[in-house]
This record gives structure tokens, C-alpha cells and sequence, in this order.
């Protein structure tokens, strides 16, 4: 049997499940939008942008694409993000709706209405202009998910100036390197957040990043949330709550120009570097509104809507903070880990909170998958009504199960497709107008042009595979790579003229439905996080002990890929220390050189590698090692005795 038609019968499918008539009575997502933008695809978008926001300068102009790849969108319009996700909501008389219920994961909790969420982002843009913030100016924002998160990305927004959010379970070097590359004149971080019932400082980690006295770094601002004691630079350091009770909560939302910038985030690419992903104004909050209401279905009188993502990762930024806002919708936020102190936790929240809109990672669900059934069957799951997911392909069996056991056997699951570069959702089921396919991530949204290409950049046409590409301009498109032009052009828009290129490998289906098939790059997808094989193996040899290092995304039931390393040892200290203490050591060093996240699942100390004829690694023949398979062809290795000494290695 060839490749191809071994892929098609994995990704053949019979089941679908159309929507309920009542679904279909209710949906805010019609038809009409297809056929809609199908006509008139610029004239679909300005419609979005002009029914959804609020435009202080009404744009003329919809689509620029004559700087092609980066394109101006409504570009002579102008807007204050922040005023579209809270002011105006108050003005139209929703201030006493819940805005954020927040559950901090040792119990505490806070509801906020959209009057108190206006009134707390005009103290801290106040409190941030006071300090001498101004448009284009970079703030890091590195936090635990609190609602002072959430305040500090809008305070900046309202002040034009760029925010870059750090996950905080990166480490003290790795924010270091995203403060560097941003310039960040201020942070806004915590003593510490709350994780696993334990408290992880942040400040720390901050001080470190910013000791050697050359950072850009003027002012520190520290919410209060672990209480664990931290060390402080006087004039530089500022407690948040001691800022924030001395000033005053007018503040007026000025308008920017729709391409003003609005964020950075990082993310990892192909090479050991992050980069630094660019994100402006009216394009992308249009198409975060959009998409966050249609897909999701969203009746903001009555939805309690909850995503699970950390804001530190774009589905945070798209679907927690500027969908939700700029839609008037209520959520929930919540601080920890979902098992803690009970693997119920989640499920509890949603019983609690009556959440009818759950958006959650594949990972997740395959690990409660593991638990069984019986942990979420001890709440009351019934007020939901609409599932997502995002991040990795979700498998079949877990989206039944999700449906089944999670969606009480009716809910729609919409699975959604899209990058951080993308800012927004791209390919999902619209879930009133939809049949969903388990395991397919479905059909471009309306207005967003996708196609699978071959190498050659030709379409493939139904039950094949190929190379996933955006063919148009979409308005949460990335504007650039910060400070790399270059980089920006040559990773996305050099493989294929005009062409954006994602990176993905994807299939189409006999019904031109299409199906993810994992990065074709040198990205991993680990529990839905994103990294980069050369990043770690950069880490790891900048370890002491090690000469070389390769590294591998290992397939895994539950985390989606898993890192597998291999590490050369200097010569000098082979056999100084047992194998399992070596490892131990790599892998505490890469947790410190880039985050928890990117700790080798497992580290093989070994002789050799193996490699080509011209010297590059062969990281084929390093996957089937770390899967457990039969080795694959080797003829092109310079030494096929290697396999043979890596094998007895990593079998020792
Ligand atoms: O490989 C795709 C995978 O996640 C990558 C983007 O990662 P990131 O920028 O971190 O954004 C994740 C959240 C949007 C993509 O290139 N991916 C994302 N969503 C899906 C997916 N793979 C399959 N199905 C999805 N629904």
C-alpha cells in the first residue's frame, strides 16, 4: 500500500453530526456569511470592522496590499482597542455585566463587571503615563492568569503602546532574551503566582533577567498575589496596588491609526531564536470579534463563555482577552492547573460558574481521557453547549469522547485551526451551519481563502495531501517579525509566491474537508505548545558537558509530540557520572535555559550520531529510536554503525 492511500483510509471518516434544528434556529453564524464573502470578500471584512468595533475615524480604505506581505488593513481608520472592549460596553448601558469571574487556584475568587474592568484599566494607563509609557512604547507583561494580567494588557492597548506577555513558566533567560529583543522600557510581573499548590515567584526571575545593568528595562511594576517576600531596587521597582490607589480613574481613550501596533508575542520558529511575532490594531481585533462570535456561537446576554488557555500564548491574547472583550461576553478565568487540589477541577468550575462555551487544548481532554469518565460525571456538565478546541490535531476518539462525555452526547465541537500568526481562527466549523467531522478541522472561515498545495505550489484536490497555505490577506495576519524583516519574508512568504506559507502539513478529504497533519518544519507541538527542535538542542550544547546535541518530537498519546534528546558528551566526561545523572542534569539545564515546558521528556546520552554524507543529522532514524520502531532506511548514513552503538545506548 503507497503512503497516500494508507493516509487516506486514517483520514476517512463517516461520522458527522449536523447540528440540532434547534442549533440552527438559534446560531448567530448563517449561511449568509459564506455566500456573503464568497461575493465580496474585502467588502465581507469591512462589514465585520464596521458592525463589530467602534471606529473613532471611519476607514474608507479596506485592504492596502501594495507593501505585500504586509498588508494595511482599514488603514486610514482609527480606533482605541481598549475603549472597543470596555468603555463602549458601559456607555451602552452593560456595566453591571460580569466581565471576568476569576478563580484564583487556591480558592479565592472575584467577579468583575465591565464598569469596575473600565475603571481599573483607566487607573492603570494613569498609573503606566505617569511613568512615562507612550505609543510604541514595549511593556512585558510576565503574570500569573489574574485579572491585573488582563488589566495591564489593556492599559497599555489604551495607550497605544505594544505589550509582549511572557508565559510565566518560561525562564528567568528566556524573558531576559524577549526584554532584550523588545527593548521593553517597563514589566509588569507579581511576586508570585499560584501553581500546583505551591507558590512560583516571578519577580526573581524578572531581577534576574534584568541584573546586568544594560537592560532598557525603567520601572518594574509588582502585583501582589503570592506573598512570598522579594528583593527590591528602589526607583525601579513599584508595588501595583500602592501605583494604582493613588490615581485617578478618568482617563480618556485616545484613537490610533488602525496599524498602530498592539502586541508582540514570541514564538518559536525553525531556529534556536524565538521570534518575535507582530500584531497591530483594527485588522486583528475585527477578525478576533468576528471569529469569536461566530464560531463560538456567542449570545453575550446569556453565555458564560471559558477558554483555558494562559494569556501568555496567542489563544489567550485572541480568545481571553480581545474576542471576548470586544464581543461584551462574560467569562471565567482561573489561575491554576486543572487538578489541583482534585483532578474535578475544571469540571467543578463549569458546574460552578454555568459555563455554556468551553474552548480548550486536545491534551487536556486525552488526559482526562486517562482518568475516566467517572471524574467529570460527578458534576453537572448541563449548562454547556458548545465545545472547541485548538492548538494539535484532536484524534477521533478523543472528540468523540469530548462530545460524549463532556457535551453530554450533543454539544457541536468546533475544532479550530490557526497560529499564532495568524491571530485569529482560520479553518473551523461554523457550528450552526456545519456538519462536524470528528478529527477534521473542517472548512476555512468566511473570508479566508486556504488551499493544499504540492511542492510546486499546485492545488491537490480532494483525498490528497500537501502543504497547508493562506492565499489571500486575512486582517489578524502577523504585520512582521520584530526587528527581522528578512526572517519575516523568507519564513512565510518565500516558499511560494504570494503565499503565505503555515508550515503545516494538511489532506483534504472527499468532501474538501481538511485535516491537520503536524508541522513539516522543525517545530514541535508539545501539549499544544509550541517549540523548537534547534532551540533546546541550542540549549543543551551551551551546557558544559555536552559536544553535540539532537533533538526530536517523539510522538505521544497524551501530549500530542514528546521531546526526545540526544546529547554527545565531551570527551573528558564520559563516564563520570551514571546516565540517569547526566540527564537529570540536562534536563534541570534546559528548564532553566528555556522553561519547565521544555524539559526532554527523555535524554539519551550517547557515542554518536547519526549522519548524512554532508553532515546533517538524520532525525528520522533519531524518531524511530525514540518511538521504539525498527530503524528506517540508512543508506545515506556515512556510518551505518552508528544506529547499531546509539541502539545499544539507549537499550542499556
Ligand atoms: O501545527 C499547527 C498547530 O499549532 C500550530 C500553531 O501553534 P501556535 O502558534 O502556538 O498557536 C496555537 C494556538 C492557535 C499550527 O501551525 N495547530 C493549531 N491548531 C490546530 C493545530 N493543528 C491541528 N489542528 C488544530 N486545530
Amino acid at each position: 500500500m503507497s503512503e497516500s492511500t494508507n493516509i487516506d483510509s486514517l483520514l476517512h471518516e463517516e461520522r458527522q453530526f449536523p447540528p440540532s434544528a434547534d442549533f440552527v434556529t438559534n446560531a448567530v453564524g448563517k449561511p449568509d456569511l459564506y455566500t456573503r464573502a464568497s461575493k465580496d470578500r474585502l467588502g465581507f471584512w469591512a462589514d465585520q470592522a464596521r458592525e463589530l468595533l467602534h471606529w473613532h475615524t471611519p476607514f474608507t480604505q479596506t485592504l492596502d496590499w501594495s507593501g505585500a506581505p504586509v498588508a494595511r488593513w482599514f488603514g486610514d481608520g482609527a480606533l482605541n482597542v481598549s475603549y472597543n472592549c470596555l468603555d463602549r460596553h458601559v456607555e451602552a448601558g452593560l456595566g453591571d455585566r460580569v466581565a471576568l469571574h476569576f478563580e484564583g487556584e487556591p480558592g479565592d475568587q472575584k467577579s468583575i463587571t465591565y464598569a469596575e474592568l473600565t475603571e481599573a484599566v483607566k487607573k492603570a494607563a494613569n498609573v503606566m503615563a505617569s511613568r512615562g509609557l507612550r505609543q510604541g512604547d514595549r511593556v512585558i507583561i510576565y503574570m500569573p492568569l489574574i485579572p491585573e494580567a488582563v488589566i495591564a494588557m489593556l492599559a497599555v492597548a489604551r495607550l497605544g503602546a505594544i505589550h509582549s506577555v511572557v508565559f510565566g513558566g518560561f525562564s528567568s533567560e528566556s524573558l531576559r532574551a524577549r526584554i532584550d529583543d523588545a527593548q521593553a522600557t517597563m514589566v509588569v510581573t507579581a511576586d508570585g503566582g499560584h501553581r500546583r499548590g505551591a507558590v512560583f515567584p516571578l519577580k526573581d526571575a524578572v531581577d534576574h533577567a534584568i541584573a546586568d545593568g544594560a537592560s532598557s528595562v525603567e520601572n518594574v511594576f509588582v502585583v501582589k498575589r503570592g506573598g512570598n517576600d522579594v528583593e527590591w531596587v528602589a526607583g525601579r521597582d513599584l508595588w501595583w496596588h500602592e501605583e494604582m490607589a493613588g490615581v485617578s480613574d478618568e482617563h480618556t481613550a485616545e484613537a490610533f491609526e488602525s496599524e498602530n501596533p498592539l502586541f508582540i508575542l514570541y514564538t518559536s520558529g525553525t531556529t534556536g531564536k524565538p521570534k518575535g511575532i507582530l500584531h497591530t490594531s483594527g485588522g486583528y481585533l475585527t477578525q478576533a470579534a468576528f471569529t469569536h462570535k461566530n464560531v463560538f456561537d456567542l449570545h453575550p446576554e446569556t453565555d458564560v463563555y471559558w477558554c483555558t488557555a494562559d494569556i501568555g500564548w496567542i489563544t489567550g491574547h485572541s480568545y481571553v482577552v480581545y474576542g471576548p472583550l470586544a464581543n461584551g461576553a462574560t467569562q471565567v478565568i482561573y489561575e491554576g492547573t486543572p487538578d489541583t487540589p482534585h483532578p474535578g477541577r475544571w469540571w467543578e468550575i463549569i458546574e460552578k460558574y454555568r459555563v455554556s462555551i468551553f474552548y480548550t487544548a486536545p491534551t487536556a481532554i486525552r488526559t482526562f481521557m486517562k482518568l475516566g469518565r467517572e471524574i467529570p460525571q460527578k458534576f453537572d456538565l448541563s449548562s454547556l453547549r458548545l465545545l472547541g478546541s485548538v492548538g494539535e490535531p484532536i484524534n477521533p476518539e478523543a472528540w468523540i469522547w469530548y462530545r460524549e462525555v463532556i457535551g453530554s452526547g450533543i454539544t457541536p465541537i468546533v475544532d479550530t485551526w490557526w497560529q499564532t500568526e495568524t491571530g485569529a481562527i482560520m479553518i473551523s466549523a461554523l457550528p450552526g451551519v456545519t456538519a462536524t467531522k470528528p478529527g477534521s478541522a473542517q472548512v476555512p472561515l468566511p473570508g479566508i481563502s486556504i488551499d493544499v498545495v504540492d511542492d510546486a505550489g499546485v492545488h491537490v484536490g480532494p483525498e490528497a495531501g500537501g502543504l497547508l497555505v493562506v492565499t489571500e490577506p486575512w486582517p489578524s495576519m502577523l504585520r512582521g517579525i520584530w526587528g527581522d524583516e528578512e526572517r519575516f519574508k523568507e519564513t512565510y512568504w518565500s516558499t511560494f509566491p504570494n503565499t503565505y506559507f503555515a508550515g503545516d502539513g494538511a489532506h483534504l478529504d472527499a468532501d474538501n474537508d481538511v485535516w491537520l497533519l503536524g508541522r513539516v518544519d522543525d517545530v514541535m507541538n508539545v501539549s499544544g505548545h509550541r517549540l523548537s527542535t534547534m532551540e533546546i538542542e541550542s540549549a543543551l550544547v551551551a551546557h558544559p558537558m555536552s559536544a553535540e546535541a539532537a533533538v526530536v518530537g517523539a510522538s505521544d498519546d497524551t501530549t500530542g509530540q514528546a521531546i526526545v534528546a540526544f546529547v554527545i558528551l565531551k570527551s573528558r566526561f564520559v563516564g563520570t557520572e551514571t546516565d540517569a545523572a547526566l540527564e537529570g542534569q540536562l534536563r534541570t539545564w534546559v528548564g532553566e535555559q528555556i522553561g519547565a515546558i521544555a524539559k526532554p521528556r527523555k535524554v539519551f546520552i550517547v557515542a554518536e550520531l547519526p549522519k548524512t554524507r554532508s553532515g546533517k543529522i538524520m532525525r528520522r532514524l533519531l524518531r524511530d529510536i525514540a518511538e521504539g520502531r525498527e530503524v528506517g532506511d540508512t543508506t545515506t548514513l556515512t556510518d551505518t554503525t552508528v544506529i547499531r552503538t546509539i541502539n545499544t545506548s539507549v537499550n542499556d
